[in-house]
Order: structure tokens, then C-alpha cells, then sequence
């Protein structure tokens, strides 16, 4: 074996292992029966018998019931300038934020962030509470092998967020949201009746700058009201925290920023260029997000 296929078989036994530490949380999308790790082959198999799932070779668990609407996953294009912007540090308070929540938790259970994109916050909350596993949920599957990969305790499974979780009930200590859907029954359900739900949403202020001269979409102001009152039949607010900042971006950077975000499905990438390249370089963009904790009712 060459030493590339020696890291590549080492790498997807790990992916493999941690799928297999977090399979007793897991559950069939069909039948709801638990689901077992079949050792030695890549399939997840559900305990009724009648349900097997694959194991991809980038380390995910596909867990998409067949019916599952597909078409709001981000495309490969979206998490490439997802993963560079991220992996550049220019959220790094966000994701410090969701790990001083990680760090705070003391429920039993994992850590299951629902629309994780990348993995890249799981990561940073599974760095803050050493020996909890983490299980990032997706529907696009050029997320999820990235995601599969974003921590050593991590594992990736897709799913669609509007569906019953493929999670048993109660098992997570800690959820996190972050400019994701969420289906407030389902969170509250795989929640521990003393974990969190932590949620991430932009405010009016974020990205204001290139809003403005790039013409995106803009956030509405009483987005935070609208949050507390969808999730309010099943979780009371705790603390919710502002968690604004500014960073100076290159044209590079702010590409990737209206490539990653809603935007991207509303612009032509080389209309947002050109008026990219017409800006003064490096920019100066605030952002501004909340994040929001709650308790389950
Ligand atoms: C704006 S991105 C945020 C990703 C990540 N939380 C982050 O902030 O880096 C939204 C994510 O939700 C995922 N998504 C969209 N629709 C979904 C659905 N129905 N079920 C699960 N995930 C979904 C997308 O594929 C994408 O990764
Ligand atoms: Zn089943």
C-alpha cells in the first residue's frame, strides 16, 4: 500500500469509528428503530432488520428518508467559498461563542448541530468539552464530506432538518443552529430535558456594508422575535447575546462571503464580481449576529 492509501484507509477507519461510537444515538428515518453499526462493512443497519444504510466513502452516514426535498442543500461551489471563508477565521467570535456554550454544558449526551454546513463550529464546541462526541447533520452531501472530516469525535449523517431527525430522543446535551432550518419539535425532542438549544441568526446589521453596494439579501429586523415565538411552544429563552465585529476582507474574502449566504441563489457570480472588483480593497464589513440560548419546556 502506498503511504497516501495508508492515510486514506487510516482517515476513513477513524470517520468509521466515530460512527460507531454514535450509532446508539442514531435512529432509522423509516421505522424509528435504533440503529446498529454493522462491523466491518459500511452499512448502518436499523434493529427491526429492515432498513440498511450506507456508509459513504467520504465517512457519512446517508440518512435521507427517500422522500426528502433536496433542493435547498448548498451546492459544491457554495461550500468550497463556505470552507475557505470559515477556515480564514472571519467568524471565529461566532464560533468562540458556541464554544463557551459547548464548554457550559453538563447534560449527558452529544453535541448534534442541525444545517452544519462544514463541521467547522461543531468542531470548535467538540474542542471546548473534551470526551463529548458530535454528530453534524446535513442535507447537502458536499457538506457533509467535508463535515465527516471536521473532528476526530465527529461524525456527519444527511438528513432533512424539516423531517424527523434520524437522533433518538433526549440524547443530545447541546444543539446548535447556526443560519440553518430548524424544525423547533424535532430540536426539542432529541434534546436532553437538561440540554440547550444554542441558535445563531443574523441581524439587520450583518454584512450591512456589502449589502448595500453588492445589492444581497437583506435580513428583516424582527427576525430574533420571530425566532422566539416559532420555538416558544417548546423552549423557554435564556440569555441571548449580541456578538458583533468587523473584518477586513479582500475581494478574495468577500466573494466567498456572498457565495456561502442566501445570496448566492439570487445573484450571478460574475455580476458580484465585477462589482467586487469595482470596490476599494480591503474592505471594512462589520458583522453581527445573535446568539441565542434556550432551555427545553
Ligand atoms: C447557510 S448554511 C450554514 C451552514 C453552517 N451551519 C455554517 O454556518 O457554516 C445552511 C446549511 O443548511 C443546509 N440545509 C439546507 N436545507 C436543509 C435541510 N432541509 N435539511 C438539512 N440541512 C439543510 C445546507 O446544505 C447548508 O449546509
Ligand atoms: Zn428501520
Amino acid at each position: 500500500m502506498s503511504p497516501h492509501e495508508t492515510a486514506r484507509t487510516s482517515q476513513e477507519a477513524q470517520e468509521t469509528a466515530v460512527l460507531h461510537d454514535i450509532a446508539d444515538i442514531l435512529r432509522c428515518p423509516h421505522c424509528q428503530a435504533s440503529l446498529d453499526h454493522d462491523a466491518g462493512r459500511r452499512v448502518l443497519r436499523c434493529a427491526a432488520g429492515r432498513h440498511t444504510f450506507d456508509i459513504a466513502r467520504q465517512g457519512y452516514a446517508g440518512l435521507l428518508a427517500g422522500d426528502a426535498n433536496t433542493g435547498t442543500a448548498d451546492t459544491a461551489a457554495m461550500v468550497a467559498a463556505r470552507d475557505a471563508f470559515l477556515g480564514a477565521g472571519h467568524y471565529r467570535p461566532i464560533a468562540d461563542a458556541l464554544a463557551a456554550h459547548a464548554a457550559d454544558t453538563t447534560a449527558p449526551g452529544v453535541i448534534v448541530d442541525v444545517g452544519a454546513g462544514t463541521g467547522h463550529y461543531l468542531a470548535h464546541a467538540l474542542e471546548a468539552a473534551p470526551g463529548r462526541l458530535g454528530l453534524a447533520l446535513d442535507i447537502s452531501k458536499y457538506a457533509l464530506r467535508r463535515a465527516a472530516k471536521a473532528h476526530p469525535r465527529a461524525a456527519a449523517a444527511s438528513c432533512d432538518a424539516w423531517q424527523p431527525l434520524p437522533v433518538r430522543d433526549g440524547t443530545a446535551a447541546l444543539v446548535l443552529n447556526v443560519f440553518a432550518p430548524r424544525n423547533p419539535a424535532e430540536l426539542r425532542r432529541v434534546l436532553h430535558p437538561q440540554g440547550r438549544l444554542v441558535v445563531v441568526t443574523p441581524t439587520v446589521r450583518h454584512l450591512a456594508e456589502l449589502v448595500t453596494v453588492l445589492d444581497l439579501l437583506s435580513v428583516d429586523d424582527d427576525k430574533k422575535a420571530r425566532l422566539d415565538a416559532a420555538l416558544s411552544p417548546y423552549f423557554t429563552p435564556l440569555d441571548a447575546r449580541s456578538v458583533a465585529f468587523r473584518m477586513t476582507l479582500g475581494h478574495a474574502d468577500a466573494a466567498s462571503v456572498v457565495a456561502m449566504g442566501p445570496s448566492a441563489w439570487h445573484t450571478d457570480p460574475e455580476t458580484v464580481r465585477g462589482r467586487i472588483a469595482a470596490l476599494p480593497a480591503p474592505l471594512h464589513v462589520g458583522a453581527e449576529v445573535t446568539v441565542s440560548a434556550y432551555a427545553p419546556r
